[in-house]
């Protein structure tokens, strides 16, 4: 996926171990410490399901809340389906065949006016887009290098060892792992917590770029920064997408 045909897309591909792990909260936080560093960062959800654009609920509309983003919520989802199902089906009962290209296309205005993209999946690498291709065909065709969020709790190894090896299998460049604290209650009874992010590096060889906390709900965009940037290494972020140190 090139911007003018020559120079690459200086992308991320923000995929999960499952679906609400974390992937929304932990795209947001990425992209605004480097808009607070002063990287024209943008964020790009090539196709979401679940809500409609207007409820405030889709990832769209909250990645731009999060952000503080200035850009319309269907210019950063242009595929919004409102059934709580896969893309795939949820775009069938729309009467919409999702294909590659179309999504991808989709995306230029974005690819055009951002120094460097933040992607969120749907869902983990092997959810349906349509009948021959999956998320991971996706990653695969945009060329470029994925992020796994992961939950921080018991179950995470295998999750992201499993992620991690069907990236790998399509030869998909992986950046590292982040863990996200989902359930504030779930992490605080889970003895696991301590042990998963040196298990996940010694077993998948990947390594574990942060642990991000649980936050309130009603996050202010200061503390939302100040987290991102004490949680998660950016440094490495900022070399894949070819940010230059200030
Ligand atoms: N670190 C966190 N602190 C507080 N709440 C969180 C945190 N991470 C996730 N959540 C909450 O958990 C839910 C799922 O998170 P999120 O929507 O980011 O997951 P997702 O992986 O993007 O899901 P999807 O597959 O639907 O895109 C949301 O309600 C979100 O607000
Ligand atoms: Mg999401």
């Amino acid at each position: 996926m090139n911007k003018d045909n020559e120079e690459p897309m200086r992308g991320l591909f923000i995929t999960g171990t499952d679906t609400g792990v974390g992937k929304t909260m932990v795209t947001a936080a990425i992209a605004a410490a480097l808009r607070a560093d002063g990287c024209q960062a943008g964020v790009w959800k090539p196709v979401q399901s679940g809500a409609g654009l207007g409820s405030g609920e889709t990832d769209a509309e909250r990645l731009l809340q999060l952000t503080g983003i200035k850009e319309q919520p269907d210019t950063v989802a242009p595929y919004t389906f409102e059934a709580p199902l896969a893309p795939m089906l949820a775009a069938r009962l729309a009467g919409v065949t999702l294909t590659l290209q179309e999504l991808i296309a989709a995306g230029k205005p974005l690819i055009e006016r951002y120094d460097a993209l933040l992607i969120e999946g749907a869902g983990g690498v092997a959810v349906p887009l349509n009948d021959d291709a999956l998320i991971v065909d996706l990653i695969a065709e945009l060329q470029i290098p994925a992020l796994i969020v992961a939950r921080s709790g018991l179950g995470t190894i295998n999750h992201t060892i499993l992620t991690a090896a069907f990236l790998s299998q399509h030869r998909i460049p992986i950046l590292g792992v982040i863990l996200n604290d989902c359930d504030d209650q779930d992490i605080q009874n889970d003895p696991s917590v301590v042990t998963n992010a040196e298990l996940i590096e010694q077993y998948s060889g990947l390594p574990v770029l942060g642990r991000f906390p649980f936050l309130p709900a009603e996050v202010h965009t200061d503390l939302f920064i100040h987290t991102a940037r004490k949680s998660i290494q950016l440094a490495p972020i900022k070399k894949a997408l070819k940010i230059v140190p200030r």
